[in-house]
């Protein structure tokens, strides 16, 4: 079922005692479809938003472009389990002279995509903070894909006492090991080739640190390297941190005690005018 305003979803949601919700900007692939199906072995109710989400998008970046498709999404979110799609418009989301805006300051949104995307994070933040407030989920559903999206949004939840479980669900990959993103869709055969260097080099760091490499630089330095060996490819980042919090690192070894050691080599490669990111924990169990 498709639903489009605000007052409708309210109502139809009334009463739920649990509602498991998806927030994504649509033209769906097997990574949502995986959140779509976790939320539907935890909850009575599946929500799923499709909203392409204009203050998430920098003037110059692809809001216009995006690839968009809702009868196919709609389809493929009730086949994975979805009960509900919901899909406002900008004017059903975004009253007239909206001005209100949720934010982490700090570092958390200053690194990695914060850093040549300076206003993404802010956009996100708000957005999923209105979406929560229409579709009040107990539990929400995001990607380890967007591994910095992810750490941000659970952030905001307790600095905020939200009253919502944020359940990060493995990233999902074609058979390559390429990430899979809606914005695959943009690479030419050749960018697409060369693209598998980010799944390809975050593998061979993982190894070395399993063969004893323990300090990030020299990680970051091999990841780049292979990356950079691809004459299409333009490294925005290659970072080795926290992927508790995103704190620096100097020092790591290859099993984690605990959550708290995780260590995550993140990347983010332009091709062309594409950009895409990617990450891979370096150490404890794959996630
Ligand atoms: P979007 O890019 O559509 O992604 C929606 C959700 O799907 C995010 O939580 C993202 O991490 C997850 N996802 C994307 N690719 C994935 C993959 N290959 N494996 C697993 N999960 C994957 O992220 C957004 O939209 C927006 O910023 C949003 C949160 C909806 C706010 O507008």
């Amino acid at each position: 079922m498709i639903i489009d305003s605000i007052k409708a979803l309210r109502e139809r949601l009334k009463g739920e005692t649990s509602v498991g919700f998806v927030p994504t900007m649509g033209y769906l692939h097997d990574g949502h479809l995986s959140l779509i199906k976790a939320a539907r072995k935890e909850n009575d109710v599946v929500v799923v938003s499709i909203f392409v989400n204009p203050t998430q998008f920098a003037p110059n970046e692809d809001f216009e472009s995006y690839p968009r498709d809702l009868e196919r999404d709609n389809a493929l979110a009730m086949e994975a389990g979805a009960d509900i799609v919901f899909y406002p418009d900008v004017e059903e989301m975004y009253v007239g002279g909206y001005s209100t805006y949720v934010m982490v300051e700090g570092e958390l949104t200053r690194k990695l995509c914060g850093a040549s995307r300076p206003t993404h994070f802010k956009g996100v933040t708000s957005v999923v903070t209105i979406l929560f407030n229409i579709v009040k989920p107990h539990r929400a559903y995001f990607g380890q894909k967007d591994a910095q999206q992810s750490i941000i949004i659970k952030k905001m939840v307790r600095d905020l006492h939200m009253d919502v479980d944020v359940i990060v669900c493995p990233i999902v990959r074609e058979s390559d090991g390429l990430a899979m993103s809606s914005r695959n869709v943009y690479l030419s055969d050749e960018e697409r080739r060369q693209a598998l260097a980010l799944n390809l080099s975050l593998r061979a760091a993982k190894q070395a640190v399993q063969d004893g490499e323990s300090d990030p630089e020299k990680l970051k330095g091999q990841i780049r390297k292979k990356i950079e060996s691809m004459p299409l490819a333009n490294v925005d980042y290659v970072e080795v941190l926290s992927g508790y919090d995103l704190s620096d690192v100097r020092k790591m070894t290859a099993a984690a005690g605990s959550d708290k050691d995780l260590v995550l080599a993140a990347v983010a490669v332009k091709f062309g005018n594409t950009r895409l990111i990617d990450n891979m924990f370096m150490n404890g169990q794959e996630v």
